[in-house]
């Protein structure tokens, strides 16, 4: 018997940051998936948006998700923030076995203030200047993505929580 966590969660909720520690405590291997396009692609996911475009990202995101989720072993997987927001992903996720997903909920204002000294790396967000333009941004953009995260298995309210207090959390839940 195997088990995959799967972290879902809008941009800059925490869950690269939540993964790791969470894999070592479960003593299951960590993977992320825009590293695991990276790798394959041989390229940052700026530079495929910019030379390839959204859809071949979304189309690739989908593929090795799928590559990801055959492989029949424990983990801790980080999704991109809109993984389980295109196509049937969402579905797929809730209907196969072993697999349970947890939706890392942070407020506009936590992502906000997290995504705004990294926007550069996520070709989203990089061409908005002002703070006040990425949160108008994130509310209108989570509010189209919400009813999907909310799918999740568990939810985990983590504003105003320190890393070590969520992957605590989590694994409550398991
Ligand atoms: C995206 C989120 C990013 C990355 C890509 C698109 C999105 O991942 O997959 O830039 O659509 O929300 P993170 O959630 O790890 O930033």
């Amino acid at each position: 018997m195997f088990m995959k966590i799967i972290l879902i969660g809008y941009m800059g909720s925490g869950k690269s940051t939540v993964g790791k520690p969470l894999s070592e405590k479960l003593n299951y291997p960590y993977k992320d998936l825009d590293t695991e396009i990276e790798h394959r692609e041989g390229k940052p996911i700026a530079s495929i948006f910019a030379e390839k475009g959204e859809i071949y990202f979304r189309k690739k995101e989908a593929i090795v998700l799928q590559e990801i989720l055959s492989e029949k072993s424990n983990m801790v997987l980080a999704t991109g923030g809109g993984t389980p927001c295109y196509g049937t992903v969402m579905d797929d996720l809730n209907k196969a076995e072993n697999v349970i997903t947890v939706y890392l909920k942070a407020s506009v204002e936590e992502l906000t203030a997290r995504l705004f000294p990294e926007k550069e790396t996520r070709p989203l967000i990089a061409h908005l200047k002002a703070e006040e333009d990425l949160k108008d941004f994130v509310r209108k953009h989570l509010f189209e993505r919400a009813h999907v995260y909310n799918k999740a298995d568990f939810v985990i309210h983590t504003d105003g929580l320190h890393t070590s207090k969520i992957t605590e959390k989590l694994i409550s839940h398991l």
